[in-house]
C-alpha cells in the first residue's frame, strides 16, 4: 500500500531514505517520516503530514551522516494522517515502520497500555509497543523479540525495525506485504517495491511471507517466524532508471499512456507469429492436453484489471467454442461460496500482483484445486509467485495510480491466452487470423490514434471542465471500455462518472439526463453500430450534452462532440477508444488543477483489504 525503505552501510542513510520514499510516494502518500541511528545509538525521527517535500523541509534542520535508518509513507488505515500518527513508530529504543494492518491491535493494545505511553491512533505503535515488551531494552536481541512478538500477531505486515541499542542492524519482516531487500557492497537496502532500490543494486532477495531477516551492512541472514534458516536467493532486478522517471512528461501519467505502443510490443514480443497464424505464451505451463479439456474460465481481478477480465471476456467468447468465462471483483469473490466447475482454469489478473483481495481469491482457488494462472505485471510480485503458472504482461513499472498501460496488455494477454485455448481446440485458423493480425497490428495503430488525437481531445476536454456528472455509454465489447473510461475520469478528476450499457439506458440511467451531465458514448462500427445510433438520438431527443468516439468516418449527428479515429483496427477498437477516454481523463484533471499521478485518497496498491 504504502512505502518502507532502509539502509544499513557506509553512505548518509537519509540521502537514500529520501530518495528512495521520493520513489515510492504514488504508492500512499499521506504523511512520511524517517528515522536514522548515529553509531553512539542516538536517534533523528522526522516526521511530517502530506508527501515527501514537506518531509524534506523539516529534513534541512535535522541533517545528519548516520549510516542506519529506515523510512515510510503512510496510507493511513488506523488513525487520520497527522505527523502523530505518521511511521516510524517509536516504544523504548527501538523504531518501527509498517505497511499492512494489525488486526488484533484493540486486544494487544488493552494488554500494553499499562507499560507503553500511546502517542497515536495506529495499529502500528501496537505493534511497536509489542516487540519492545519483549525487548526488554536490549536484554533479549532485537531480531528475538520481533519474531515473539509477530507470532503473536494476527494481520498482514511488511516492517522494518531498528534500534538505538543495536545500531547496527536492522530487522525486516513480511506477512502479506511485499518486502525486498538489496545487496550492496557494504551496504544493504530495505524496500517494499525494487524501484526505490534501482541505480544502488541490481541483487535483490524477495522475503517470502512468514520470513524474517536480520541484517548488517555485510550480511543478511534469514529465517522462518519458527527459526529455520531459509537460504535466500539473489535475483536480479529487471527495472532500470530510465523506466521510474517521467522521460521529460508533465505527468507518469501522461507517460504511460503514450508509450502504449511500446509497453504493448513487449507484451507481444516473442508470443506472436502472423506469418504461421499463432501465438505462443509459454509461461501458462498448460499442455496442449489441459488447454484442450479447459470448458470454464474465472478471471479475478479489482478495478481496471477487473475492466480487463471484462473485455477480455466478450473476445474469448467469440472465438472460443463450448467455453464460459466468468468474471468477477475479487472482494466479492472471496467471501462468496461459488462453485467452481470442473476443468476450470482462474486468471488472476493485477498489475501490481500485490492487491489484497486478488491475492486472497488466489489462495482460495487454489484451495479448490483449480489451476490457477496470473496476468501479472510486476516481476516477482506475491501472486506472480504464487500461481500455478503465468504470463507477465511486461508493460515497466506503471507510477501513476490510474492504470492505463497495463490495462490495453492485460486484455491483449488474456486474448492470447484464449487463443492458446482455441488452438489447442482445434478452432479454425480463418476464424483466429484475424484476432492475430490485429494484435500483431495493434501497437502502431496506438501509436497513429494517439498521435492524431492527443490535440482534439485536449480541447473538447476544456469543455467540460464544470461538468461534476459523467454517463459512459456502449455495447458489446464498447460496453466494458465505458466502464474502464468512466473509473479513469472519477478516480483522478473525481467527476462522478458511471457507465452502462447503452441498452440499459431507457431501464433507468436515462432519467438523469440533463444540464448537470454529459454523456460519453463509444460507438465502433459493427454489427450493433445502428443499435448504438439509435440510443444515442435517445439521448439526444432529451438534451443530452453527448460526445462520441467512433470509427465510423460518416457518423453525423449532431452531438456536441465527435472524436472520429481513422483506424485499420476493426475488432479491438474499444482498445483504441480507450486510449481518448484515456486522454479525457488525463486532460480533464489537469485542466481542474488536480494532483494527476497520485489523486486524493488512493493509493497505487491496495494492499490491505
Ligand atoms: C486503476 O486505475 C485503479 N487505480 C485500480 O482500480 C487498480 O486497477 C486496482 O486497484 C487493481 O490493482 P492491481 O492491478 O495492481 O491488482
Ligand atoms: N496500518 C498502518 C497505519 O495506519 C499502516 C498503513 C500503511 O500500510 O500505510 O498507520
Amino acid at each position: 500500500m504504502c512505502g518502507i525503505v532502509g539502509y544499513v552501510g557506509e553512505k548518509d542513510a537519509q540521502n537514500f531514505l529520501i530518495s528512495g520514499l521520493k520513489r515510492l510516494e504514488y504508492r500512499g502518500y499521506d504523511s512520511a517520516g524517517i528515522v536514522t541511528i548515529s553509531e553512539n545509538g542516538k536517534a533523528t525521527l522526522i516526521r511530517a503530514k502530506g508527501k515527501i517535500v514537506e518531509l524534506e523541509k523539516k529534513l534541512s534542520k535535522n541533517k545528519n551522516d548516520d549510516k542506519i535508518g529506515i523510512g515510510h509513507t503512510r496510507w493511513a488505515t488506523h488513525g487520520e494522517p497527522s505527523e502523530n500518527n505518521a511511521h516510524p513508530h517509536k516504544a523504548g529504543s527501538i523504531y518501527l515502520v509498517h505497511n499492512g494492518i494489525i488486526e488484533n491491535y484493540k486486544e494487544l493494545k488493552a494488554e500494553l497500555v499499562s507499560s507503553h505511553d500511546f502517542k497515536s491512533n495506529t495499529d502500528t505503535e501496537v505493534l511497536a509497543a509489542l516487540i519492545n515488551s519483549f525487548y526488554d531494552n536490549g536484554k533479549h536481541p532485537l531480531v528475538n523479540a520481533v519474531v515473539q512478538a509477530l507470532k503473536l500477531v494476527k494481520g498482514t505486515y511488511g516492517i522494518a525495525v531498528v534500534s538505538e541499542l543495536e545500531p547496527e542492524e536492522m530487522v525486516v519482516a513480511r506477512c502479506g506485504s511485499p518486502l525486498v531487500i538489496g545487496v550492496g557492497h557494504d551496504e544493504t537496502l530495505v524496500a517494499s517495491d525494487a524501484s526505490a532500490l534501482v541505480g544502488h543494486t541490481k541483487n535483490a532477495i524477495y522475503l517470502n511471507d512468514g520470513e524474517v531477516a536480520l541484517i548488517t551492512k555485510n550480511s543478511i541472514e534469514v529465517k522462518t517466524l519458527n527459526a529455520e534458516p531459509v537460504s535466500a536467493k539473489v535475483e536480479e532486478i529487471e527495472t532500470n532508471l530510465a523506466a521510474i522517471q517521467k522521460g521529460g512528461y508533465d505527468h507518469f501519467l501522461l507517460k504511460e499512456i503514450m508509450e502504449q505502443p511500446e509497453s504493448l510490443s513487449e507484451t507481444l514480443r516473442g508470443r506472436v507469429d502472423v506469418e504461421n497464424n499463432t501465438v505462443h505464451l509459454g509461461g501458462p505451463g498448460l499442455s496442449q492436453d489441459e488447454l484442450r479439456s479447459i470448458k470454464h474460465l474465472v478471471i479475478v481481478g479489482c478495478g481496471t484489471a477487473y475492466h480487463a477480465g471484462l473485455l477480455a471476456s466478450y473476445y474469448i467468447e467469440k472465438f472460443t467454442p463450448e467455453i464460459t468465462v466468468e468474471v468477477v471483483i475479487a472482494s466479492e469473490y472471496r467471501y462468496r461460496d461459488a462453485y467452481i466447475p470442473d476443468d476450470s482454469v482462474a486468471l488472476i489478473v493485477s498489475q501490481s500482483g500485490e492487491t489484497a483481495d486478488t491475492l486472497a481469491c488466489l489462495r482460495e482457488i487454489k484451495k479448490k484445486g483449480v489451476k490457477t494462472i496470473g496476468i501479472v505485471n510486476a516481476i516477482g510480485s506475491t501472486i506472480a509467485r504464487e500461481v500455478d503458472g503465468g504470463t507477465y504482461v511486461h508493460v515497466g513499472p506503471e507510477i501513476s495510480v490510474a492504470s492505463t498501460k497495463a490495462f490495453t496488455s492485460q486484455v491483449i494477454a488474456m486474448v492470447m491466452f484464449g487463443l492458446t485455448i482455441a488452438q489447442a481446440k482445434s478452432v479454425k485458423s480463418s476464424i483466429l487470423a484475424p484476432y492475430i493480425k490485429e494484435i500483431a497490428a495493434l501497437p502502431e495503430e496506438i501509436r497513429k490514434v494517439l498521435k492524431d488525437n492527443s490535440e482534439i481531445v485536449k480541447t473538447i476536454a476544456s469543455k467540460y471542465v464544470d461538468y461534476d456528472h459523467a454517463i459512459y455509454l456502449g455495447r458489446d465489447t464498447a460496453y466494458p471500455s465505458a466502464m474502464e473510461g468512466a473509473l479513469k475520469l472519477k478516480e483522478i478528476s473525481y467527476v462522478d462518472a458511471n457507465a452502462y450499457a447503452f441498452g440499459e439506458l431507457k431501464h433507468g440511467p436515462l432519467a438523469l439526463v440533463d444540464d448537470r451531465f454529459f454523456e460519453i458514448a463509444l460507438l465502433p462500427e459493427g454489427p450493433l453500430f445502428e443499435k448504438a445510433v439509435s440510443n444515442v438520438q435517445e439521448v439526444l431527443a432529451r438534451d443530452g450534452h453527448m460526445i462520441v468516439i467512433t470509427d465510423a468516418q460518416e457518423f453525423d449527428l449532431p452531438v456536441e462532440n465527435v472524436v472520429k479515429i481513422t483506424t485499420d483496427i476493426k475488432i479491438f477498437t474499444p482498445l483504441l477508444m480507450n486510449l481518448i477516454s484515456q486522454l479525457f481523463a488525463y486532460y480533464t484533471t489537469v485542466a481542474k488543477g488536480f494532483n494527476v499521478d497520485q489523486p486524493r485518497n488512493l493509493a497505487k496498491s491496495v494492499t490491505v483489504e
